[in-house]
């Protein structure tokens, strides 16, 4: 962000404030598999907060966190689009939507 800064005669927060606009744009090392999970209101009013702790409990830690193999970092997003199928996630590229949390162990199983 510093060489970014310079070369675009910019100061090094305003190039932190838009990488970290979006979401999909990592500002530092993440898992080799990344759990986005939905955060906004349709998702969360269908059981984001059961769904994340399933997520928890079988990866180990929090949203902001990466496992200590690094296999996995999991994140809280906004919208990825598929409200129709809340609560939502993506692992990578993939979409996951009508979760429960007696899903998420299969579905971290095929990682
Ligand atoms: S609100 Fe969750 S995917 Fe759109």
């Amino acid at each position: 962000m510093s060489g970014v800064a310079k070369q675009a005669g910019l100061q090094v927060n305003e190039v932190y404030g838009v990488a970290t606009f979006y979401s999909y744009l990592p500002v530092a090392p993440t898992g080799k598999n990344v759990i986005k999970v939905c955060k906004c209101v349709p998702c969360s009013l269908k059981d984001v907060p059961e769904v994340v702790a399933g997520i928890r409990k079988a990866i180990g830690v929090a949203p902001g966190q990466t496992t200590a193999d690094g296999k996995f970092s999991l994140e809280m997003v906004n919208c990825i689009g598929a409200c129709d199928q809340a609560p939502a996630m993506m692992i990578n590229d993939t979409l996951y939507g009508n979760l429960t949390p007696a899903k998420i162990a299969d579905i971290l199983s095929t990682y």
